[in-house]
């Protein structure tokens, strides 16, 4: 079972935090992670492919191994994703020839990417020794614009062939954009594997309680025995939760949407299909840092996944997902069952609730996958069960009473379910996990709250049954509440209610331990690391049933190994911890390690159940962080363009007349950005034209995408600004201007916000090519050639300037063509100030930025993260439709852009910075740039660090990544 969480390195760009990734999903129960990889961010100048510091994958595969995790490689070339362009870089827009067609254009184009990342990937297969063993070609190739040949074999063919030429021999999947059967294996230009994804709550997560009618599928299988029966189920995403737009209702609303009582539902649906390459799309989201991001999303790309963009794990959702997750693992008859029988009512006798049934097709193994029939339904309803068991149809409770199915929940029982050789006849209560020891078996089980159970065991599987023994001294905790029997035909029945408490309950030599759901959360399988977690480099993968560590407590887990009769365990906590080794612990224990393997700790271990207690010290850290408000800080104008004197001389002229864009231009030259090299950031213009006294006004068609901005000015007059909104990508705005002297020089200084380029899903609509920039203009009076523009982005364009930050991090701001957004910058030269930082602001219309710097001094071996927050009016978020004071900044942590905040916007006032980014124990640099959209100016009502829930660690040491520092920099205008 390829059980997968969906990662894109990109979105976290300190490597030593891969691993935490990795262990933080493999500590779930999943066996895989499947990533993309942004083609614009790798060859940002054409013919050139950048991909190593941040932007490396051999250390994404060597932390994926060393986390025992198997790779679904995504490269594309066309990914979605909410990135820019979906992932294509920006000068794929001046392309002649249609995207994602067998057009030689564009397979020209993406030859040197796939080429190259192909060979990458290839290397890291698992015929090579490495953790990739499956790859998806292109993404969601599923429909196009009218008159384009779809899909096109043709081009399928020859996507597959570039891989294929660069060395991939894995398998190849699809991931069709629902069930729809496109490049099914068979058909002409077909993949080796069929898969296709599913959003059924879809993004929009304002109301996040309201699961709409029909929203859950219920033919999925049916579709995939018509589409593909010979391959293995395949969802390469299922969704895991949901982005969010600028203004949107935030990812705590998404986390909500998208929560644990989804999973329950929606993943144990999926199950009922008989999926076995499934990936949760986002499993961890991260940060649209750096204008990487498409314009329909702002920097965070929290995702509202399980783990949180922090790498946090406190959300339920993360819990319950480790849940479902082991419980498919520890049962080894699913990967080979057939959901044969569709939803079938005649299993129970409430028709409110429905069963999917799953039977093994070489063991008897049954699994019963039950939901309310309206799926979104929130009551109780009580029913039996009559199925068919190795002992005969059975109704199931057989003790009086009935089963519950509470409120939005599913539930996976089980009959006949193997446990190395001892039979459970059937389970009503769901399974975690059970390993086998040399001693003993432990069963591991839980129920929801005041629900009742049944589990039957085989007697003649528990060896000599004859001295079969039910053994009272095991009940722990309300022993009332488990009653236990042996049957006249051959069963143990164990009966039992929700408790509070964890029970164990001993037949024979096997260990039934009974947790509430509450209590299974805080449960960990661990497979063991075949050496010391500190020397731990030969990757280990799960094997069900076997070698597998259980504990109990703790905020992670990460990594179990014995060595020995010594146990040594690597993990997280937040606070004093006792943690409870239920399984897994030599007997008898010598020795017990957590993360200092030189410091043995205390520990118990019973006598009769083996299971090992100890005391988790958690040292509360000293945090200290700066109050950058006290902060002496530095200002420098970011628009010397307006102030008189200033010369465009170095600036790009805006004279194209035979752009290849789709939007063929309606102005005598081409405007757009694209056209000059320019992909990211904010984008000015300089228009000049000489007076003629019949001057009334200008008018501006100007596009950014989704939430863009823009201002504009004439000479060092101010003439306004459009502040954005959500739902315009572009904006006409006409400005009243007096006459000018005839043949008089002037300016206009036009700056427009760049909120990343649309997606191409469409196949044939090229949307990523629509324009940024000027789409059209009129300047009253004059004739629209009477105007000769020159363009500016980040300084070099195409030949960019920081190649440890990517193509992407710059925009076109002065103050960011200059640099001094980078660490070091001179703030004791010409221009600049010091300053008590942005909440000063400027007092008119323009352009500034700040900076300041600071030491940090973390403790080593805590987890502490660390967010800019800006303050507002309320304190709190952006209302819908704010007035606020129009402006918008955006922050760099030692370079780094990892916040574009919109005042008048929002949603998102807290901007996570990884350590890695930050320095934890030295000196770091925080820039803003402030550009304010009023007349009168604006200032930034609060900048703080804030610092989150910190954790004590195993992770081990977090390098800080290469951040260059400001140079002065050649031909700088
Ligand atoms: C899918 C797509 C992903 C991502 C997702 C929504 O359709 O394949 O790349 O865009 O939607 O988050």
């Amino acid at each position: 079972m390829f059980y997968s969480g969906e990662v894109h390195p990109f979105r976290l760009p300190v490597p030593s935090l891969w691993l935490d990734i990795f262990q933080k999903i493999r500590s779930m129960g999943y066996t895989g992670v499947s990533f993309y990889i942004d083609w614009a961010l790798l060859e940002g100048t054409p013919g050139t492919i950048r991909a190593s510091g941040v932007f490396a994958l051999e250390p994404f595969f060597d932390a994926a191994q060393k986390a025992g995790i198997y790779l679904l490689a995504r490269p594309g070339p066309y990914i979605n994703a909410e990135a820019s362009g979906g992932g294509f870089p920006g000068w794929l827009a001046r392309l002649p020839g249609r995207l994602r067609t067998a057009d030689a254009a564009y397979l020209n184009a993406s030859d040197l990417y796939t080429s190259v990342i192909g060979a990458k990937i290839a290397a890291a297969q698992i015929t090579h020794g490495g953790p990739v063993i499956l790859f998806q070609p292109e993404n969601e190739y599923t429909s196009a614009t009218r008159g384009v040949p779809f899909p096109d074999p043709i081009y399928m063919r020859a996507v597959q062939a570039q891989y294929r030429r660069a060395g991939i021999t894995v398998p190849m999947v699809s991931n069709d954009a629902g069930i729809k059967g496109n490049n099914a294996p068979g058909t002409e230009g077909g993949l080796d594997i069929y898969g296709h994804d599913g959003y059924p709550l879809g993004f929009n997560c304002a109301h996040p309680d309201n699961w709409p009618k029909g929203n859950l599928p219920t033919n999925w299988r049916d579709m995939h025995y018509q589409i593909s029966p010979a391959t293995p189920y395949a969802i390469p995403e299922f969704q895991g939760g949901a982005f969010d737009p600028w203004g949107g209702p935030g990812y705590e609303k998404c986390a909500q949407l998208v929560n644990h009582e989804y999973e329950r539902v929606f993943y144990k649906n999926d199950i009922s299909f008989g999926v076995t390459i499934f990936n949760l799309y986002m499993t961890y989201g991260g940060t649209n840092w750096g204008n990487l991001g498409h314009p329909g999303g702002y920097t965070s790309y929290d995702y509202g996944a399980a783990i949180t963009e922090e790498r946090g794990i406190n959300r339920t959702k993360y819990s319950e997902a480790k849940l479902i997750a082991n419980s498919i693992l520890a049962s080894p008859a699913y990967l080979s069952a057939f959901a044969e029988f569709g939803t079938n009512g005649t299993f129970v006798n409430n028709s409110a609730l429905s069963i999917t049934r799953l039977q093994g097709s070489d063991v008897q193994t049954q699994f019963f996958v039950i939901r309310h029939t309206a799926y979104n339904s929130k009551k109780s309803e009580p029913y039996r069960l009559t199925i068919p068991t190795s002992a005969g149809t059975m109704r199931i409770p057989q003790a009086a009473g009935a089963l519950t199915l509470h409120g939005r929940d599913s539930k996976i029982m089980v009959t006949d379910f193997d446990l190395g050789g001892i039979n459970i006849l059937y389970s009503t209560a769901e399974i975690l996990t059970w390993q086998k020891y040399t001693d003993r078996t432990i069963l591991v089980i839980y129920t929801g709250s005041n629900e009742q159970h049944e589990l039957a065991i085989t007697e003649s599987t528990l060896g000599n049954a004859s001295t079969v023994d039910v053994d009272p001294r095991f009940i722990e905790g309300a022993g009332e509440s488990v009653s236990a029997a042996s049957t006249e035909n051959g069963h143990v029945v164990l009966s039992f209610k929700s408790a509070a408490q964890d029970r164990i309950v001993r037949v024979a030599n096997l260990y039934i331990h009974i947790l509430d759901r509450d209590s299974a959360h805080k449960t960990w399988v661990l497979p063991f690391t075949p050496d010391a977690p500190t020397s731990a480099s030969v990757p280990y993968y799960i094997q069900p049933g076997v070698s597998n560590a259980i504990i109990h407590g703790g905020y992670l887990m990460r990594t179990a190994a014995v060595i020995g009769r010594e146990m040594a365990l690597t993990g997280d906590i937040d606070r004093t911890t006792t943690i409870r080794i239920l399984g897994g612990a030599p007997r008898p224990l010598t020795a017990l390690y957590f993360n200092d393997m030189r410091t043995p700790i205390p520990f118990e271990q019973d006598e009769a159940t083996g299971i090992v207690t100890a005391e988790l010290e958690f040292r509360e850290p000293v945090i200290k962080l700066p109050k950058l408000s006290k902060l002496q800080w530095y200002t420098v104008d970011s628009l010397p363009e307006v102030s008189g004197n200033y010369s465009d001389a170095g600036w790009t002229p805006a004279t194209m007349t035979n752009s290849l864009n789709p939007r063929r231009p309606t102005t005598p030259t081409s405007l757009y950005a694209s056209d000059y090299g320019y992909h990211a950031g904010s984008i000015l213009y300089r228009g000049h034209f000489r007076g003629n006294g019949r001057e009334s006004s200008i008018s501006l068609t100007t596009q950014g995408g989704s939430a863009f901005g823009m201002s504009a000015w004439l000479d060092s007059t101010y003439l306004g600004s459009w502040r954005g909104h959500p739902d315009a990508e572009a904006h006409n705005s006409t400005f009243s201007i007096g006459p000018q002297t005839a043949g008089s020089p002037h300016v206009l200084t036009v700056g427009i916000d760049h909120m990343g380029l649309d997606e191409n899903w469409n196949v044939g609509a090229d949307q990523m090519k629509k324009p940024r920039g000027i789409l059209d203009y009129k300047l009253a009076g004059h004739a629209a050639t009477d105007v000769s523009w020159k363009v500016t982005g980040n300084l070099g364009g195409e030949s960019y300037h920081d190649h440890a930050r990517g193509p992407l991090n710059e925009g076109g701001l002065y103050a960011e063509r200059a640099g001094f957004h980078l660490p070091s910058p001179p703030v004791n030269g010409a221009g600049w100030r010091a300053s008590a930082g942005p909440t000063e602001g400027i007092a008119r219309a323009g352009i500034a930025l700040f900076t300041t710097s600071f030491n940090l001094d973390i403790p080593a071996g805590y987890d502490v993260p660390l967010s800019l927050q800006f303050k507002n009016g309320t304190g709190g978020e952006v209302p819908a439709g704010s007035t606020w004071a129009a402006y918008r900044a955006q922050v760099w942590v030692n370079g780094w852009q990892f916040g574009k905040y919109v005042h008048t916007l929002g949603p998102q006032t807290r901007f996570p910075v990884p350590e890695g980014i930050w320095n934890y124990r030295g000196r770091n640099w925080v820039a803003v740039s402030l550009w304010a959209m009023e007349e009168g100016g604006a200032h930034v009502e609060g900048l703080e660090l804030v610092a989150g829930q910190a954790v004590q660690t195993g992770l081990g040491e977090v390098k800080v990544v290469e951040s260059p520092g400001w140079k002065g920099r050649e031909g700088v205008y």
